[in-house]
């Protein structure tokens, strides 16, 4: 797709539901974001969920589209602790769930040695470099990368460095645009934009922001394409007030006496 000039568009799902949706619209590739600790387990950073857990809704979300590449996202403390430790977690992450294949953020010595080795084996390895959500801490927050020299050949030398070792594509989450452009024109696998800008060869975005899943707000660089929380709302309030009013249920119809009163 890249090499014609295709867009690729992908999404997170991590559920029968959101995997059903995206499945409709065959996006080009699923991801069981480990963004699930925020907006399906409600908390404040990706950092808690663990690889059970990831396993368990990547196991769902292949179940539902068996025909899709989905993506599992290796969780926090699952690699960087060593090559070994990597190679044998993403393993268990891709015997398990029988996904396409596995994402790690960042591009420490070890991660580009378990790339290496996984790739080497036959298990597709996605990057992820700018910023990754687990180093949230170290990071000092939540902010765009690539705005000086340094970081900008920091973030141009991590790509090379994935591609070499054999990622088959590169999320770049929240480069300035620029240079999301020139690391997307430096290397000859695909790179995936979230908050990076138009220039990358796909787009990915977290669902529940899509469609206004999440009761609070979603990052400032997504546009909402509908507000499920609202709608859901309204939906269910009114269920509310007609159980409360007596509006429903009314008997079926094939329960009532008479030829179809509603009186029983
Ligand atoms: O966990 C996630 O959802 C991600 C993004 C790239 C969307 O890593």
């Amino acid at each position: 797709m890249k090499a014609k000039g295709e867009k690729i568009v992908s999404l997170t799902a991590y559920d029968y539901f959101t995997a059903a949706l995206l499945e409709a619209v065959r996006v080009d590739f699923i991801l069981v974001g480990d963004s699930l600790a925020n907006v399906v387990q409600g908390h404040d950073t990706t950092i808690p969920v663990t690889l059970e857990q990831v396993i368990y809704h990547t196991e769902i979300v292949v179940r539902k589209a068996p025909e899709m590449l989905v993506i599992a996202d290796m969780p926090f403390g699952t690699f960087n602790v060593s090559a070994e430790e990597t190679v044998k977690n993403c393993i268990r992450a891709f015997k398990e769930t029988e996904c396409g294949g596995v994402k790690l953020e960042g591009a420490s010595p070890s991660t580009l040695e378990a790339v290496s080795r996984l790739s080497q084996m036959g298990v597709p390895v996605m990057g992820h470099i700018g910023l990754t959500p687990q180093s949230v801490h170290t990071e000092g927050g939540y902010h765009m990368y690539g705005k000086d020299d340094a970081d900008r050949s920091r973030l141009m030398e991590d790509a090379k460095r994935l591609e070499q070792a054999g990622v088959f594509a590169l999320v770049l989450e929240c480069v300035v645009p620029d240079l999301a452009r020139e690391i997307t024109q430096g290397v000859r696998v695909p790179t995936i934009g979230i908050g990076s800008g138009p220039y990358t060869d796909g787009q990915i975005l977290v669902v529940h922001d899509l469609l206004g899943m999440f009761p609070v707000g979603s990052p400032n660089f997504v546009t909402r394409y509908a507000d499920f929380f609202e709608l859901g709302k309204e939906a269910l309030g009114r269920f509310v007030e007609d159980v409360r009013s007596g509006k429903y249920p009314s008997v079926p119809s094939h329960a009532r006496k008479n030829g179809g009163s509603k009186e029983q």
